[in-house]
Formats: C-alpha cells, structure tokens, sequence
C-alpha cells in the first residue's frame, strides 16, 4: 500500500469511528491511534521527509489538512457527549447574561417604613395586631357602646361568631394593654377594612398607623409635640397642623388633625376640595373606661393614642390622586414608585 493508499484509508474510517464514539474514553483512543505519538497518520507524517518529491506534494499537504479536520471533528464529538450527559446544550460563556427584573416594595409598604423609622427615632417600638379580630378588641374594650353605628354591618364586614375583619388599629391597643405594663410607647401599622362605597378617596380596604404612650402624667401636649415632630419629617420643616375637636369613644379629650394641603399649600384646590387642609389622623387622651377595661388603675396612669390613614398621606405626598390605584396592582403605577 502506498502512503497515498494509506492516508485515503484514514480519511475514510477515522470519521465514523468518531461518529460512534460513546464514550470520552473511545474518544482518545481515537485519538491516540491516528494522532498520538504512534499514531498511524503521525507516522505519515512522520516519514514524509523520506518520500519522493511527488509523493510529499501529494500527501503532505493532505495529511496535515485531515489532521486538523480530525482535531476538530474529535473536540465536537466531546462536547456533544458532554450535552448528552449532561442532559442540556453547552453553555456560551460569551453571550450576555439574560436581564432579570426584580420585584420592589408596594409605595404603601415603602410608606409604612418611613413612617415606622420616623416614630422609632422617637422612642416607640413597633406591634402588629391581627386583621381577623374578636368584636371585644375592635369595638368592646374600646368603650364602642353595643348599640353604636359604627358596629353597622354598613360599615363592618363581619366573618361569623364575633369575628370581624378590624375597622381600625386600635384593636392593638387593647391586645398590647394585656400584654405590658406601662411605660410604653407603641406604634401598629397595618390594614384595615370597611364596607364603604368604593371611590377615589375611599377603598374597602385601606392602612392605618396607631399609636399610643402609656405613663404616669401624660399630656395632650406631649401628643401634639410628638405629632408635629412626625409631620416635620415626614411632609417637611414647618409643615401646619389643625387639632379640631372630635370624638371617640376610647379617648377623650378627642381631636381630627388635619395638615394644610401639600399641593396648594393651604390656599385651597382640588385635593383639598379648596378646603386648605387634608385630614390625616384621629387622637386624643385614652378614655379611662379603657383603661378600666384591661385592669389599669385610670387615677395612676394617663396616655394618648393616634391613629393615622397611611393611604391618604402617601398619596398627598406622592401625588396619587386615585386610592384605588393602589389595590389594583397595575404595574405601570406600581413601578414608578421604589
Ligand atoms: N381608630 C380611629 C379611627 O379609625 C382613630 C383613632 C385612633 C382615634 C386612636 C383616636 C385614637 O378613626
């Protein structure tokens, strides 16, 4: 046979042989046949300098050309089984990677978290209550009388027994009074619900921050001070508050505050219905007869309580003039707001 014959006949069984490799170790067996240090196209290659001028035209182009192409078609046969192995395609390390979009936080949450920071570098610790409440936490204990309307089934949504789903807060007031013995000064946000007529201003569902300092000789000072120090952080240096007498059955004396409108700064325009003012939150003295209730003496100890709409004030201080835009999870809204 001549070398010519030879090499013909690698280039015609090589490229099957790899073809059917099963294994990485056939692979190199392969390998070292034709291309390892004995290997028969080697020694072809090997031996060119002692053939004829003709035959090294002939051959030794053609050899070296059938070696590269044998690298090549043995360095896929490896990747291919690697896949086969492994069950998925080879990974290229060069493409870029896929973009991933992450979630964030809901504005309320983002809200809820500013406010919570503000009232912490106050002194007050943070208490969470349940949504699902017993008509005692929600309404009896807080001196809410059995005929008072706002135990309606127009405004509450009752789940069955004395169950019901919270109104307010203020629940956690009660369920922290069991728990502690005063001094303490607590702050609860979270959600409550209402079987009101669904508009802009008003959801079924809404947030609520509550808030209450329990110790000897507390002043509706104190509750004005701390209140005035949160909206000087909060909506800005100087923001005006408005205390207007109020009532409610826990507290007494009672006020509505209200903050003079963000959008036209007091002057009146439709946020504020040209009132001037927004209101945000209810508060006053806890009543004794709560205090009663949960088996604290009202002659040794005082303490106020808020509780404020997280709903109403981030929107007046991000600009949403639709509450509903808030529950309905539209991401083109939900996603201008990090
Ligand atoms: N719970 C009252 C409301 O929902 C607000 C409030 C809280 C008032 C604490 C006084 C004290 O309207």
């Amino acid at each position: 046979m001549t070398v010519l014959d030879q090499l013909e006949q690698i280039e015609r069984e090589a490229p099957g042989q790899v073809q059917a490799a099963a294994s990485l170790e056939e692979i190199e067996n392969i390998r070292v046949a034709y291309i390892g240090k004995k290997g028969r196209l080697t020694s072809i290659l090997r031996g060119l300098k002692d053939l004829s001028d003709e035959e090294k035209r002939q051959v030794g182009g053609r050899a070296n050309a059938f070696k590269a192409r044998l690298e090549t078609l043995l360095a896929e046969r490896k990747t291919s089984l690697a896949e086969a192995v492994s069950g998925k395609a080879a990974i290229d390390y060069t493409l870029p990677g896929r973009p991933f979009r992450r979630g964030h936080r809901h504005l309320i949450t983002l809200v809820m978290g500013e406010i919570n920071g503000i009232f912490q570098r106050m002194g007050f610790e943070i208490a969470a209550g349940p949504d699902i409440e017993k008509d005692y936490y929600n309404f009896g204990a807080l001196n809410f009388p059995p005929d008072h309307p706002a135990r309606d089934e127009q405004d509450t949504f009752y789940v069955e027994g004395d169950l019901l789903l919270r109104t307010h807060t203020s629940n956690v007031q009660i369920r922290e009074f069991e728990k502690r013995t005063p001094p303490f000064k607590i702050i609860a946000p979270g959600r409550v619900f209402r079987n009101e007529a669904v508009s802009t201003r008003s959801y079924c569902v809404f947030h609520q921050v509550e808030g209450f300092y329990v110790d000897r000789r507390v002043t509706f000072g104190n509750l004005r001070g701390v209140l005035e120090a949160f909206s000087d952080d909060f909506f800005g240096r100087g923001t005006r508050l408005r205390f207007r007498p109020s009532f409610f059955p826990f507290t007494e004396p009672s006020a509505e505050v209200d903050v003079a409108c963000f959008l036209c700064g007091g002057k009146g325009c439709s946020l504020c219905k040209h009132e001037g003012w927004l209101e945000i939150l209810g508060c006053g003295m806890i009543d004794p007869e709560v205090f009663k209730a949960v088996g604290y003496d009202p002659e040794e100890v005082t303490g106020y309580a808020f509780g404020m709409g997280i709903d109403r004030i981030a929107m007046m201080k991000y600009r949403v003039n639709d509450i509903r835009l808030l529950y309905e999870n539209d991401l083109r809204f939900i996603r201008q707001f990090r």
